[in-house]
């Protein structure tokens, strides 16, 4: 295959230190986009021992400036805009901020293509956020949207502008609406990684409980490792188009820390109801779980579950690690990280 120069926004993110990982492994370029306040942030791109093999550019989604001038001079052959303010709950206290990073930082991505490089390829982060509080459940690519937060609506601007451009301009520009991925390399503000982090520190001694907020939320959980290779198939099909990518399966938060305790040394106990539910170790009465209200949301009266069909036919990508095989890696590498004094967030 013939080597790329390919541009990640989001580069110290999750998804963009496995999507690097790989473009490398590829023989491919690495172009990392980084906002200023990002340096220091390199702990993921460390982690896979990739963080001086990427070039990085100062790319911010605020600055429309930074964004022409990354596009202009570098001209790449593909472009992943993976960059965003990804806190669902976090985007009711700044709605302007991620209307304007997450909405039209894509537009600026997009005009500079248009303008600068139109030969480019373009990945748009879109998510089963655009769903919200879905009406048809498991959710596809024909489903109708209905965002719940400052942060669906956002990503809903930036999916609607990725399509009219390629539609209206002729851009080859897609876009992937992927369900929840996880891995050791989660935020840990996302539920799955605190439940792991958490757990790793509570069977070390170095913290007494875990507050959560709904128990019984349902997400379709995947491995981020798996979901930047569905990313890298959309972008080099032979049509720019949009794919859900999801497990097709849902698990609630209860059945995580319950898998995780287990792992943890843990036999996990549940009493009491609503806010006054606890989870407390059966063999010591240790209060491992308690259900603190600043962390609840509305619940989705119809489950959110991807519907990955048209990814599996037309690209051959499915998820393939299932969700306790994706707990144990993510348990096992935070507690060798609480071990060795080498947690980050
Ligand atoms: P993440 O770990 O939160 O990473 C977000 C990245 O965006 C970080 O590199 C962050 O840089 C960067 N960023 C934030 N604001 C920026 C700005 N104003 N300018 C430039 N860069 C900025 O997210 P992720 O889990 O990797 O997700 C990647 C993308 O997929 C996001 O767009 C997310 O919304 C979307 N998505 C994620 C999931 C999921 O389950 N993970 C599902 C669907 C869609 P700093 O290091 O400086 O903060
Ligand atoms: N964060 C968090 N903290 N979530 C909790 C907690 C808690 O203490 N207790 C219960 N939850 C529930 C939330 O109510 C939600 O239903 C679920 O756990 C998942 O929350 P997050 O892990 O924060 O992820 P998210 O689904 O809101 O958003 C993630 O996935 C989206 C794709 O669907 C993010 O990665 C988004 O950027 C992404 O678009």
């Amino acid at each position: 295959m013939t080597k790329k120069k390919v541009l990640v926004t989001g580069i110290t993110g999750q998804d963009g230190a496995y999507l690097a990982k790989n473009l490398l492994d590829g023989g491919h370029t690495v172009l990392g986009g980084l906002r200023r306040n990002s340096e220091g942030k390199h702990h993921r791109l460390k982690e896979l021992r990739i963080a001086e093999r990427i070039n990085y550019l100062e790319l911010d989604l605020m600055d429309q400036e930074s964004i022409i001038r990354s596009i202009k001079e570098t001209r790449p052959d593909e472009l992943y805009n993976l960059a965003a303010q990804s806190f669902v709950h976090a985007s009711w206290n700044c709605p302007a901020y991620v209307s304007q990073a997450d909405g039209l930082g894509t537009l600026y991505i997009l005009e500079a293509i248009r303008t600068h490089s139109p030969e480019t390829r373009f990945y748009q982060a879109s998510t089963s956020e655009l769903f919200g509080n879905a009406q048809v459940s498991p959710q596809s690519e024909t489903t109708q949207f209905n965002p719940r937060s400052p942060y669906g609506v956002a990503k809903l601007y930036a999916h609607w502008m990725t399509k009219n451009y390629r539609e209206f301009h002729g851009l080859f520009a897609t876009t992937g609406i992927l369900f929840n991925h996880e891995s050791p390399l989660r935020g840990s503000q996302f539920v799955t990684r605190k439940i792991t982090l958490a757990l790793a520190r509570i069977a070390l001694g170095q913290q007494q409980t875990l507050e959560l907020g709904n128990l019984d939320a349902q997400r379709d959980w995947g491995y981020a490792a798996e979901y930047v290779d569905g990313m890298t198939s959309i972008v080099r099909n032979g049509t720019a188009e949009d794919y859900v990518l999801a497990t097709g399966k849902t698990h609630t938060i209860r059945a995580f820390v319950e898998c995780v305790s287990k792992m943890a040394g843990f036999e996990i106990e549940w009493s009491g109801q609503g806010e006054a539910e606890e989870g407390l170790d059966r063999r010591t009465g240790q209060k491992l779980v308690r259900v603190n209200p600043e962390f609840f949301r509305e619940t989705e009266k119809i489950q959110l579950v991807g519907n990955p069909a048209k990814a599996r036919r037309e690209l051959g990508w499915t998820s393939r690690t299932s969700l306790p095989d994706l707990a144990e890696l993510m348990f096992k590498a935070d507690y060798d990280r609480v071990s060795t004094n080498s947690v980050y967030f």
